[in-house]
C-alpha cells in the first residue's frame, strides 16, 4: 500500500487533503502540530471509511522533531510515497511594522519546515526510486501582497525549493510540484474583515472563493500516476486570480 503524509493535516485544507488521498487508496499519515483531539478524530473518520491512517506530531520547523517523525513513519510503513508540505502560518503586518520574530517564524514554519520534511522524505524516496513531493504555496508567493511580506516570501521560496528539488531528484524517479491556492475558505481566511473579503472576491475572475476540496482535487491529481511526467510545476488553484 502506498503511504502519504500531509503536514498540518488537521487544518482547513489539510483535512480535505487527507480525505482525498485516503479516497485515492493511500494509507494517510495525518500530521498535526498542537491539536491531538482533531487528529485522532480525523484518523477515526478515515479508518471508518476503510482507509489506513495514523497521526504523528511535531513542529515542522524543528529538525529533531521532523527526523523523529520520519523515523516513526518508516518504522511503521517502511516507505513513504507522497509528502504534502501543507503546514503553514501567517503573522501579517506591513513591512515597516513587522517584527523580526514574526518574519522569522513564518519563514521557519512555511519554508524551512518544507525543506526539513522534504529532505527527510527524499532520503527514503531516493532509496525507493519513486516518490512525489507536493508543496502548498500561494497566489501571494507569485504576486506579492501588502501586509504579508513574510508569508509571500516564504511561499515564493517554496516555488524555488520546488523547482530545485525537481531538478535534484528527477533522475531518481522522484517528482516535486507545487499547488498555489488563491482565497480558500478556512480558519486562516475566516479572520479577514468583511471589506477585505469583498475586495478579494472582486479580484477573482471566477467570482467565488475556493474550497479546501478544490485544492485537494489538484493535489490528488499530482499525487497520482496521471502526473508521473509532471515535475517542477506550480499549479494555481485560484479561480483565475493569478492571470
Ligand atoms: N486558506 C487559504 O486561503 C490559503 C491560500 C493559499 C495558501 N494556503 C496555504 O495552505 C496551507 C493550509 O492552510 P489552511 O488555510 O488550511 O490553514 P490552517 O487551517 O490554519 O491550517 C494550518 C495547519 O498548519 C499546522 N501548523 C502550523 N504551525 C505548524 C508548525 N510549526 N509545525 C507543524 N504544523 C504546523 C497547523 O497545525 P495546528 O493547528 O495543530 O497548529 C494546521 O494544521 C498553508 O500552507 C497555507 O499557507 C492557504
Amino acid at each position: 500500500m502506498k503511504v502519504a503524509l500531509v503536514t498540518g493535516g488537521t487544518g482547513g485544507i489539510g483535512r480535505a487533503l487527507c480525505r482525498e488521498l485516503a479516497q485515492d487508496g493511500f494509507a494517510v499519515v495525518v500530521h498535526y502540530n498542537s491539536d491531538a483531539t482533531q487528529a485522532d478524530g480525523l484518523v477515526q473518520e478515515l479508518n471508518a471509511r476503510g482507509a489506513e491512517a495514523f497521526a504523528v506530531t511535531g513542529d515542522v520547523a524543528s529538525e529533531t522533531e521532523v527526523e523523529a517523525m520520519f523515523a516513526e513513519i518508516i518504522r511503521r510503513f517502511s516507505r513513504i510515497d507522497v509528502v504534502v508540505n501543507n503546514a503553514g502560518i501567517t503573522r501579517d503586518a506591513l513591512v515597516l511594522r513587522m517584527k523580526l520574530a514574526d518574519w522569522q517564524r513564518v519563514i521557519d514554519v512555511n519554508l524551512t519546515g518544507a525543506f526539513l520534511v522534504s529532505r527527510a522524505a527524499a532520503k527514503a524516496m531516493i532509496k525507493q526510486r519513486s516518490g512525489k513531493i507536493i508543496n502548498i504555496a500561494s497566489v501571494v508567493g507569485l504576486c506579492g501582497n501588502a501586509g504579508q511580506a513574510n508569508y509571500a516570501s516564504s511561499k515564493a521560496g517554496l516555488v524555488g525549493l520546488t523547482k530545485s528539488l525537481a531538478k535534484e531528484l528527477a533522475s531518481r524517479g522522484v517528482t516535486c510540484n507545487a499547488v498555489a491556492p488563491g482565497f480558500i475558505e478556512t480558519s486562516m481566511t475566516a479572520v479577514l474583515p468583511e471589506d477585505v473579503r469583498n475586495e478579494l472576491l472582486k479580484s477573482i475572475p471566477l467570482r467565488r472563493s475556493g474550497t479546501p476540496e478544490d485544492v485537494a482535487a489538484a493535489v490528488g491529481f499530482l499525487a497520482g500516476p496521471k502526473a508521473d511526467y509532471i515535475t517542477g510545476q506550480v499549479l494555481s488553484v485560484d479561480g483565475g486570480m493569478n492571470i
